[in-house]
């Protein structure tokens, strides 16, 4: 009596549909698959079978071997074309051939016993298979949970980079189509340099932010058209550090925070804010120096027009090995002078929102 309690506590919900082509071992089953608690559904046709479980959910199949007009084999094929998940248990008569075991694990069925009268052997083929089918729900439902939490972060982090995004933008018109532009150009980049997706977005996110720290600067000197003295240069050159202290505690910031404090680095050690010489230089950073410098070239000025490609291209190439990483800048002189159209796209699709003040003043 006790073991029965036990066995209906776990049969309980548990929807089962048994496919026999003989109505007799249906109805023995569906007696003893009540009685044990079961939620029983029986079916004589295994076609209509198929059909039944298309439409509705079990969980288990308890499945008859020899069976017309197809056998139990053909019914899994089926079956295993849009669902992976219902447990099937096989039944083969005494004097069936079982199916190849090849079969069996081709067609991921659970198990398979011979008919008899009694049914022990089958019953506790279906108890391991509900404990089976537990363990399969806990761990979708941890997956489920898993990908709802990761969802939910990366819906924060997006929403974080919009409102951080805004708040530059709204300081800076110039910013918008700069930081879009070099974010764009840096993926082309790293695309050709055979950087992986990770990378790459590390890179397309760094591209955003590079000049966050403009930020802190003030609008005197963010906006002054003529040359900058010493003094408001050096406030200049802090915009790398104080984009730094603003992503610095942000963990969901920090493989891009190498872009954003070397981002003015020069290839020969002169750059700021370290002072960093060729490969101590992070890549991604090395990347977006040469396609900044790029984008503030090619920009146009209040005060000029933006300058030729001609002389843009000769210019990147004159600063190779000085202020740029040449593996990197040869690259993107192959992609400006081999697939400027790639460039171009970007450059329509995010053109210039407005005026940096004096491009002399960020380089
Ligand atoms: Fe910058």
């Amino acid at each position: 009596m006790r073991k029965n309690q036990a066995g209906q506590a776990a049969a309980n919900g548990y929807k089962i549909i048994v496919v026999d082509d003989e109505q007799g071992i249906v109805d023995s089953l569906s007696i003893f698959l009540k009685r044990s608690g079961y939620d029983f559904t029986g079916e004589t046709n295994p076609l209509k079978a198929i059909e039944k479980v298309k439409n509705e959910h079990f969980d288990m199949m308890i499945l008859d071997f020899m069976m017309d007009p197809i056998h139990g084999d053909e019914v899994v094929e089926e079956i295993r074309k849009f669902n992976k998940e219902l447990y099937i248990l096989l039944l083969t008569g005494h004097k069936d051939l079982a199916p190849p075991l090849e079969t069996i694990r081709r067609l991921d069925i659970q198990g398979y016993c011979e008919k008899s009268d009694k049914f022990d052997q089958l019953l506790l083929l279906i108890e391991s298979g509900v404990k089976s089918i537990e363990q399969m729900h806990t761990i979708s439902r941890i997956n489920d949970e898993l990908k709802d939490s990761k969802e939910q972060l990366e819906k924060a982090y997006l929403d974080t980079i919009g409102i951080l995004r805004h708040t530059v933008e709204a300081k800076d018109p110039y910013t918008r189509g700069h930081s879009d532009r070099v974010s764009e150009f840096s993926v082309l980049l790293g695309e050709k340099l055979g950087l992986d997706e990770e990378q790459l977005h590390q890179l397309k996110i760094g591209g955003l932010f590079h000049d966050i720290g403009k930020i802190g600067i003030p609008d005197s000197i963010l906006l002054k058209e003529s040359k900058l003295d010493d003094d408001e240069y050096s406030q200049i050159k802090n915009h790398p550090m104080i984009g730094v202290h603003m992503l610095g505690d942000a963990e969901i910031f920090k493989d891009i925070i190498p872009i954003v404090k070397h981002h003015h680095e020069r290839f020969d050690g002169r750059g700021y804010p370290s002072g960093l010489k060729g490969d101590k230089i992070p890549y991604h950073a090395r990347i977006c120096a040469v396609v900044d410098t790029f984008d503030a070239m090619t920009s146009k000025r209040s005060y000029r027009d933006a300058l030729p490609l001609t002389y843009v291209i000769e210019e990147i190439e004159k600063c190779s090995g000085s202020q740029f990483d040449p593996a990197i800048s040869s690259v993107f002189v192959d992609i400006l002078k081999n697939d400027y159209s790639s460039i171009k796209k970007i450059q329509d699709k995010y053109k210039s929102n407005g005026d940096i003040a004096n491009i002399e003043n960020w380089k």
